[in-house]
């Protein structure tokens, strides 16, 4: 199958949350089971090109925007480690800054970048003279792709027979545009954009909603978020949308690239270990972890280690850590270890509670892989407190590195996290089911009680590790999907 993948992000070459991970292991498990994927992405300014191996192309693109066309060159490059090809469209005015959505603020003009990026997947595939089977798209950003391919592009012999699947992330970010803006820059003009029309929410542009409305396919990242957003507690305003799409909406669970998160050869953490020596494995990562953040080692290097890597938003429930964290670093029940970046009030409160607690309370403001990859592996714990997760991935990671979730019974947590019981010895972490701090320190004791009994501790830690989320199960589960978008446009494709 052909497969055009849309998207503002992919890791390594530009990250800013689990949607970059995800992206790269689809395109790499399609590339291994025999699909052809080409990515488009823009060509942000921090991509570095020399060191990721990107070159320009002669291949200029011509956009349609409004009553006018505005240009694009593009560069093209592998995925590192794999064969599949990456576009980058350079178009300055709009990619050439600092972040990839606002550095620190969305930028004012996301409408405009955004429709023209998702413009500009079309032109890209022309130039090439790729003919896709799919057009997959991914949240907000590149939600306007499913619009046009039914529009603009239905007639054109390179897209005549191709589906489109949008897969939400988070619905959270819906990209809700000024309308006189949003629909001449996407040529659709303001007659298209009426209540109740595809384009229109509550009197705005919302891009989710147009991504939902036109795709073929809808996909989200977990069963149960699948299920959760079709109600209005979770629905961010969009559950009756969502509900009147319901047959066409799927939940398939994100993965895990095992080749990059793998214990036995890990090279950011300071021991590799396997399910063979985990209990030695883990102490010593710990012990190595604490001291390469300064803890003394005269400190008591048995109490329980909490970490957390994460974006400092609202949705991670940082306000429950907030609420209680000073409270039981006071009294010694545990140390804690945050990486996370994000919402400048939230930062502040780390830097004093770093300050606060020099050797209890870890903190590293900024983003760092190689970091990330030391906290989920060394830890005991990662904490999970979300108020709603799409799916989330680094629960998946922390499991394979023997951390034991404490997480929200939320969303994608639900799909991954069960309970450990002390009777069947079965499970692999820690739920709460109230957004509340009490609700989650209670998790928190239950989890210490299992930390400080053996045979529990090995146990759970032994059933953690053994949990496969291979994200190449979700790269087959996508190609069903695809298959049966085809079929609703009157295709039949095997993919075997
Ligand atoms: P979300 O996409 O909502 O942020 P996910 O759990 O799906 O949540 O994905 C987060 C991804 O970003 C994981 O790969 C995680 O390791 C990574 N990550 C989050 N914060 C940081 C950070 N400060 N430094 C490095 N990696 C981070
Ligand atoms: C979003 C969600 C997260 C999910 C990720 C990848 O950022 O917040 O839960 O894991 O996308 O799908």
């Amino acid at each position: 199958m052909n497969i055009l993948v849309a998207t503002a992000e992919i890791s390594p070459i530009a990250k800013a949350g689990g949607l970059a991970d995800i992206v790269r292991y689809l395109s790499l498990y399609w590339e291994k089971l025999g699909h052809k994927s080409i990515v488009v992405l823009p060509k942000y300014q921090f991509i570095d090109c020399n060191y990721w191996g990107f070159k320009p192309t002669d291949l200029i693109l011509y956009v349609p925007i409004s009553h006018w066309v505005e240009f694009a060159r593009l560069w093209e490059g592998k995925l590192p480690d794999t064969n599949v090809s990456i576009y980058l469209v350079e178009n300055n005015d709009y990619f050439s800054r600092l972040g990839i959505y606002g550095e620190p603020e969305e930028y004012h003009d996301n409408d405009r970048r955004f429709i023209f990026f998702s413009r500009s997947i079309f032109e890209t595939a022309k130039a090439l003279k790729f003919k896709p089977d799919i057009i997959h798209s991914h949240d907000y950003h590149t939600a306007f792709t499913m619009a046009f391919l039914k529009s603009q592009y239905r007639y054109d012999p390179l897209f005549s027979s191709t589906a489109g699947v949008y897969t939400i992330h988070n619905l959270a970010y819906q990209g809700i545009f000024d309308p006189t803006r949003a629909m001449e820059f996407s040529t659709f003009g303001m007659k298209e954009f009426y209540p109740g029309s595809w384009f229109e929410h509550n009197g705005l542009v919302n891009s989710m909603k147009v991504g939902i409305m036109f795709a073929d396919k809808i996909t989200t990242v977990s069963p149960n978020y699948a299920d959760e957003i079709r109600n209005p507690y979770f629905g961010e305003g969009l559950s009756n949308v969502l509900s009147l799409r319901g047959a066409d909406l799927i939940g398939i669970l994100n993965g895990v690239n095992y080749d990059e998160w793998n214990p036995e050869n890990d090279q950011n953490l300071f021991f590799n270990f396997s399910i063979k020596n985990l209990i030695e494995g883990k102490k010593n990562n710990k012990i190595e972890f604490l001291r390469s953040f300064g803890v003394p080692p005269d400190e008591n290097y048995e109490l329980p280690l909490i970490g957390s890597v994460t974006r400092l938003t609202e949705q991670k429930g940082i306000d429950l850590l907030l609420y209680c964290l000073e409270t039981h670093l006071e009294n010694n029940w545990f140390r804690f270890a945050l990486l996370g970046s994000g919402e400048r009030k939230y930062e502040d409160y780390f830097h004093y509670l770093q300050w606060k607690f020099p050797t209890k309370a870890l903190v590293h403001l900024g983003y760092s892989n190689t970091l990330a990859h030391r906290i989920i592996g060394c830890s005991d714990f990662l904490i999970l407190p979300s108020r709603f997760e799409p799916c989330g991935l680094t629960q998946m990671y922390a499991l394979r590195y023997a951390t034991i979730p404490i997480a929200r019974y939320t969303g994608g947590f639900v799909n991954t996290v069960e309970e450990y019981n002390p009777i069947t010895m079965e499970g692999t972490g820690f739920t709460f089911y109230q957004y509340n701090a009490h609700d989650m320190s209670y998790a928190i004791s239950r989890a210490f009680q299992i930390y400080n009994q053996e045979p529990h501790w090995t146990q759970i830690r032994k059933n953690a590790m053994l949990k496969n989320f291979s994200a190449e199960n979700s790269a087959k589960e996508y190609l069903k999907v695809f298959q049966w978008a085809l079929e609703k446009i009157g295709r039949k494709v095997d993919i075997e």
